[in-house]
């Protein structure tokens, strides 16, 4: 995951990344119909696609800008902004909801210092709501990233956030691997 930078940098793209773009696009029937395993591949290298991976999606998938754009706002798990080290969304929707999200949250909220929506003044922690994460029978969840975390308690949330401070991604309930 990329470390959050307020101001946008000058778009680059390793060599590496821009060939496994390539090599989706051949992958596919129609050059558009790689786009969003392409947007993934941004994603994976930079953490966001910038105003520059755009315009690289356009040349190389032959598609509009709006294309583009219409497919980074819709999913919640695409960012065209630089985010937090770890953005981390909790689904607050009806199940996990009866499952005790409502209280996750209060405690995530008081022991980040922050509301559902904002990030740590050091950019590590950023909260999010989400609708419905697709595990409605393992609530409540968040997700961070491609790994899913279920049945949460204030104590489990509690030794995910531990590890992400050392810097380790604990072993998901999920993940959610596998977009080539
Ligand atoms: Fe939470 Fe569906 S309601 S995952």
């Amino acid at each position: 995951m990329s470390n959050p930078v307020e101001e946008q940098a000058p778009f680059a793209l390793s060599d590496a990344s821009v060939a496994r773009i390539d090599g989706l696009i051949a992958q596919y029937p129609t050059k558009a119909s790689a786009v969003m395993p392409c947007i993934w591949v941004i994603m994976d290298e930079l953490g966001h696609v910038p105003p520059g991976g755009v315009d690289l999606l356009v040349e190389k998938l032959e598609i509009t800008p709006a294309r583009v754009h219409v497919i980074l706002t819709f999913y919640m798990m695409f960012r065209s902004e630089p985010q937090a080290e770890y953005t981390l969304q909790i689904c607050h929707n009806i199940s996990c909801h009866i499952m005790g999200a409502r209280p996750l949250i209060a405690h995530l909220e008081k022991k980040l210092g922050i509301r559902m929506g904002e990030r740590t003044p050091d950019g590590k922690f950023q909260l999010e709501g989400a609708e419905c994460l697709g595990a409605c029978g393992h609530g409540p969840c968040l997700q961070l990233g491609k790994h899913l975390y279920e049945y949460l308690t204030p104590a489990k949330a509690d030794a995910l956030l531990d590890d992400l401070r050392r810097g380790e991604i604990p072993r998901a309930d999920t993940d959610r691997e596998g977009v080539e």
